[in-house]
């Protein structure tokens, strides 16, 4: 049993910063609750994980991942119930693309079960962060790194792997501008795209300032060799509405993140007897859908983001004005039954959430 084999270690806080919280003002990401989990791998093995007071590191500056960047993270929510339980979504999805990301990144792989288990542990330990506000939640940032200190380019023999949470509200704070990206690339076929690594989104920072200076919230990325085809977005899987059908890039291509939302998504709307479509989409089709308009939804799918209503596309010098948000039947719907889901208030009938 996971729970006998690594029995936490727990040294609590001596004082909660909970009452310092501005519980009406929750930047995304910037409030972090009093503990955090850490493990550490060296000789082949995983220490136990211990719970210990939020607080600053101390690295060797050589320290792999810093250099080289063998580095992973994932991010998952957990929610306060209507009746005052603690829900936390579909973690087991998240534990298997973290350990699809170590593989990929040629990192030590958690054993069966620990990556749930810590993740319970940690915000059992905080559940008292978990806000009760509709539209709020626990922000859970799993992730491990690299902590060889040696410069030589080889797999770490050693890692840490911590868990850290965070009261959030919106990411997103109203419908996205989005341009669509010819020039620059997320992800190439045969590289690291499907895994949640940290270069990833270090290499998006540039061409999304690019963006940014435009007017534009987000990028929409295209294919590495031809950028005919749509990708995803920075921090979101891209789904589209198109005459009824529910359109969105397979992941086939190894280029994509593979999203939990946007699973979640697709698996409600074939529940519903909706068309789902998981296949390469064009950039030329979504721009004459716009033009024609059958494109009647767009919007990003992603846990910080939640369901993200795309209000523009830019595609070279044209600007796309996308249908009202409010008419859009769909989104609006699956945004809320996944609400619902989480904060109890629907029947959880496909078993996503943990309650602990
Ligand atoms: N694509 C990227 C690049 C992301 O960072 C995220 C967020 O995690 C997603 C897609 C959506 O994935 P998920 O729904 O599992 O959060
Ligand atoms: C998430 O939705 O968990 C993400 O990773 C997006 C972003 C905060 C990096």
């Amino acid at each position: 049993m996971i729970q006998s084999k690594y029995a936490i270690k727990t040294n609590k806080v001596e004082k909660s910063a909970i009452d310092r919280v501005d519980w009406d003002n929750l930047p995304f990401g910037k409030v972090f609750s009093d503990h955090m989990l850490v493990m550490d791998y060296e000789n082949g093995e995983w220490s136990s994980p211990e719970i210990v007071p939020f607080e600053d590191m101390k690295l060797h500056p050589a320290t792999s991942a810093i250099h080289y960047g063998q580095s992973i993270f994932e991010g998952l929510k957990a929610y306060r119930t209507n009746t005052g339980e603690i829900a936390i979504f579909r973690h087991d999805m998240n534990a298997k693309r973290f350990k699809e990301s170590c593989q990929r990144m040629c990192m030590a792989e958690l054993p069966e079960g620990l990556f749930e288990y810590c993740v319970e542990q940690i915000v059992d330990m905080d559940r008292d962060w978990i806000p009760q506000k509709e539209g709020y939640s626990l922000y859970i940032r799993p992730f491990m790194f690299a902590t060889d200190d040696f410069i030589g380019i080889k797999p770490s023999d050693k890692y840490r792997f911590m868990i850290f949470t965070c009261p959030v509200g919106a990411y997103y704070s109203e419908p996205l501008n989005v341009k669509i990206e010819e020039k620059y690339t997320r992800a190439a076929e045969g590289g690291v795209g499907r895994a949640k690594t940290a270069g990833n989104y270090a290499a998006s920072l540039y061409p999304a300032k690019l963006g940014k200076d435009k007017g534009f919230h987000q990028l929409v990325w295209t294919d590495a060799k031809t950028h005919k085809f749509i990708e995803e977005s920075g921090t979101m899987n891209i789904m589209f509405v198109i005459d009824g059908k529910l359109i969105t890039p397979s992941e086939d291509t190894d280029t994509i993140l593979p999203g939990i939302t946007k699973r979640s998504v697709i698996e409600l709307a074939k529940d519903w007897g909706m068309p789902v479509e998981e296949r390469k989409v064009e950039v030329e089709e979504i721009i004459k859908a716009a033009k024609d308009g059958t494109l009647t939804e767009v919007f990003g799918a992603g846990t910080a983001a939640t369901i993200a209503q795309i209000k523009m596309i830019g595609y070279r010098e044209e600007q796309f004005d996308l249908p009202p948000v409010g008419e859009r039947k769909f989104s609006n719907k699956v945004y809320h039954y996944l609400d619902a889901i989480k904060f109890g208030t629907e029947e959880d009938k496909y078993g996503w959430v943990k309650k602990i």
